[in-house]
């Protein structure tokens, strides 16, 4: 189960494979505040989570799990507790472990659901909430390489569009709109933090003095050409620093996750880099990218494998990545 956020899923996954992958979005509801409020969507996950469980067990067909695991975090609090309350409760009533599983470890290994990632891999998870570098050395290894200093890369996404006039979440809009336009028509600037950490603030602000120095309606052609533009910064800037990373650690695979994994330009930069430098692109398809309960029960499964499920019953909004002991 996920409810980490503003998507209610449950899956079941065995051995790698996923049987069902139920998502419940929250988009719709969440649109009028331009953002996802905690309360609603905590509310929410209540009404949706046992149904959502139903209908993944029963997609799933054969008999019941050997284990339920859940988002223990990063995530918002309410939501992260109805989603433990679910599952643990499921767990205890068919008699089998409940596992909490930290949801980064899930958006890093989503990648074994559809291809054989080469250990050390780095994945970048890029979503509304994270923009984060992760050193994967093996399932169960990790170090935490870069983060975002302030926006992630979707809030980025989600707090330009608004500037330019287009509704919340905005990454898609964007994305769709980019297709139009010229990626060189506005210079604005690459997010220059040294090292593997990154900055998106400072790109807002320049799209918004952009806008302030230049008025007029952002519409049609010069809309089309501001979006391929910011895109252009982002994936531009997403991609050399997960290249830098793996070259730092001798990763030959670079994995992404999270929602901005399914941006069209970051999927096709990274996939040309990675190429050029003889590298590999893992890029999960677009339900696997976005937040789901199929890399949870994946991320759960092999921990419960090698005897390394928590006992933690806590969520914890902001729990860091940590290896197996
Ligand atoms: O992983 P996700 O579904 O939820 C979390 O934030 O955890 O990610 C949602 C974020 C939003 O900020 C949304 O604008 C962004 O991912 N996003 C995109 C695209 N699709 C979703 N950003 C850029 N391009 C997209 N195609
Ligand atoms: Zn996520």
């Amino acid at each position: 189960m996920e409810t980490s956020c503003d998507d209610t899923s449950a899956a079941v996954v065995e051995d790698g494979r996923v049987l069902s992958n139920i998502v419940r979005s929250q988009t719709r509801l969440h649109r009028p505040y331009r953002g996802v409020v905690p309360e609603l969507a905590a509310r929410a996950h209540l009404e949706r989570v046992i149904p959502a469980v139903e209908r993944a067990l029963k997609d799933a067909g054969g008999r019941g799990p050997d284990a339920v695991a859940y988002t223990r975090g990063p995530g918002l609090t309410g939501p992260l507790l109805v989603g433990a309350v679910a599952a643990r409760t499921l767990a205890r009533l068919m008699g089998v472990p409940a596992v909490g599983v930290n949801h980064l470890e899930g958006h890093v290994l989503a990648c074994e659901l559809e291809h054989r990632p080469r250990w050390p891999l780095v994945a970048l998870v890029a979503s509304g909430g994270h923009t984060d570098l992760i050193l994967a050395r093996a399932p169960g290894r990790y170090r935490v390489l870069g983060r975002t200093r302030d926006d992630a890369a979707g809030e980025a996404y989600d707090k330009v569009a608004r500037l330019f006039g287009l509704p919340y979440p905005g990454g898609p809009e964007i994305d769709r709109l980019a297709a139009g336009g010229d990626p060189r028509a506005v210079a604005f600037p690459r997010p220059s933090v040294p090292g593997l950490d990154f900055s998106f603030s400072g790109l807002k602000t320049a799209v918004l003095y952009h806008l302030r120095d230049n008025p007029g309606p952002a519409r049609g052609a010069r809309l089309a050409d501001l979006c391929a533009s910011f895109q252009e910064a982002v994936a531009e800037t997403l991609t050399e620093k997960a290249a830098a990373a793996a070259r730092r650690c001798g990763a030959r695979d670079i994995a992404l996750g999270g929602g901005v994994a399914a941006n069209s330009r970051l999927r096709a930069r990274l996939s040309e880099r990675c190429a050029a430098l003889g590298l590999r692109a893992l890029l999960p398809s677009r339900a696997l990218c976005t937040d789901n309960a199929a890399m949870i029960a994946h991320a759960g499964a092999r921990r419960l494998a090698a005897g390394a499920a928590p006992r933690a019953v806590r969520v914890d909004a902001s729990l860091a990545l940590a290896s197996w002991a």
